[in-house]
């Protein structure tokens, strides 16, 4: 099919075949087709959507647009992906965690998208850290040291490397069959036995409600389980940012303190449950119970393991151990106090994710680079009561126009006196 007719075909909501799919995806990956048609059909297939049989085809396409990994025997290989959300650093704790406790994860992750956060650039805060490392070394990795994190590539799932950027640039981000392409593409090319799903629902999310979330959650899964993979999946919440921390250098350090026993509560939690259930679904026999993989996953945190399993991490990958004291920080820092008393909820996750990309957190477009020391650093937990004058958090920026900028839009976006809702709010 001439591109133009496959376009046109998505403008005027007809069906169109696997293999033209296939070859979409195909010529996505090999630079065939020009930015601004890869575009029309992003925002036509965002308006008009995809049948259940496109959105199969379309992520096995995207999967096929690279290399699927084989992999010898060895310890269970899993891996988790979040559906994006605002201080989600999860994966940067549990990839190490579950190494740690016995599963060998290769995970492909991705760039900041929207207003949300990615992996990617989170670790790239690192000084020296390399996370676009070849098939073989990333295996290599995966089986010398238990986990690598890399991202797409020309050779692991490449479609998505193009569409995941050019859906952020051309806002067609929040599309149930793109989402689930996207993830599920590099999840099944990295042919893990075992997959968990962390899908945000609130504000900061793309899926704003739980029926939403729900309905990406079953078609992930369905995929999923239909290419032979065993899944579980959390609806997890995010009307408020996770952790204290939002900003990609310093949601590393966050890491580093619940990496090490410390750190806030949620971001330790949502880490151990989601390994824990890794680790179930790997080791039924062994962790009958949710209790016993949480208990297991806790110590490792507080032994060291799971940190150790981090430091190996990234040394491997080319990252500067010594720069973890010395991160990039922002020569601004931005106090700003409560206005009022009362019962504080937090920060709009979404607005939190806007301001954070505005101050360099993201990108606006494909080419833009990211300043890593930009963010949000909470004093305060949400869900506190809260004196009049209390500092509540800094933002962290480069100058003080910005910072100054950035916290109206923070203090606009305060919630008060509203029911706290558990973080884990369902498991599918
Ligand atoms: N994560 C991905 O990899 N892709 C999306 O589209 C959203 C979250």
């Amino acid at each position: 099919m001439q591109i133009t007719d496959f376009i046109s075909a998505k403008r005027d909501g007809r069906e169109v075949t696997r293999q033209d799919l296939y070859d979409f995806a195909s010529s996505v990956a090999s630079g065939g087709i020009p930015d601004y048609q890869v575009s029309a059909w992003l925002m036509a297939a965002y308006l008009k959507g995809l049948s259940t049989a496109e959105t199969i085809s379309l992520t096995l396409a995207m999967r096929d647009s690279g290399t699927v990994l084989e992999w010898g025997d060895g310890l269970p290989l899993a891996d988790k992906h979040s559906t994006g959300g605002v201080g989600d650093k999860i994966s940067l704790v549990l990839a190490p965690l579950a190494a740690a406790a016995g599963l060998r994860i290769p995970m492909i992750s991705g760039r900041s998208l929207g207003h949300t956060g990615g992996t990617l650039d989170k670790l790239e805060s690192i000084p020296g850290m390399n996370v676009n490392i070849h098939i073989e070394q990333f295996m290599r990795l995966v089986e010398k040291n238990g986990v690598a994190m890399t991202g797409q590539s020309d050779d692991l799932a490449p479609a998505d490397r193009r569409l995941y950027a050019l859906r952020d640039a051309t806002a067609t981000v929040t599309s149930i069959p793109l989402i689930c392409a996207s993830i599920l593409s590099k999840k099944l090319a990295e042919n893990t036995d075992i997959l968990v799903f962390d899908i945000k629902i609130g504000s900061g999310a793309f899926m704003k409600t739980e029926e939403q979330g729900t309905e990406l959650a079953s078609a992930l899964i369905d995929i999923a389980k239909e290419s032979g993979v065993q899944v579980e999946a959390f609806l997890t919440g995010m009307d408020f940012p996770l952790g204290l921390k939002t900003g990609n250098a310093l949601e590393v350090k966050e890491t580093l303190e619940v990496l090490r026993g410390e750190g806030p509560q949620d971001v330790r939690e949502l880490s151990i449950r989601l390994t824990a259930s890794m680790l179930m679904q790997a080791y039924p026999e062994k962790y009958p119970r949710v209790t016993d993989a949480v208990e297991y996953c806790g110590r490792i945190l507080d032994n060291g393991n799971a940190f150790a399993r981090f430091i190996l991490m990234v040394e491997a990958q080319g990252g500067d151990i010594s720069g973890f004291e010395s991160l990039p920080e922002a020569p601004v820092k931005f106090e700003i106090a409560a206005e009022r008393s009362g019962f504080w909820n937090g920060v709009d996750a979404l607005v939190l994710g806007e301001v954070v990309r505005s101050l360099g957190g993201g990108r606006y477009r494909v080419d833009q680079k990211i300043n890593p020391s930009a963010g949000w650093e909470q004093i305060i937990p949400c869900g506190t009561d809260i004196r009049n004058g209390e500092v509540l958090g800094l933002v962290h920026a480069e100058d003080q126009e910005s910072a100054y900028n950035a916290s109206l839009s923070i203090i606009e976006a305060f919630v008060w006196d509203q029911p706290v809702q558990p973080l884990i709010r369902k498991v599918i």
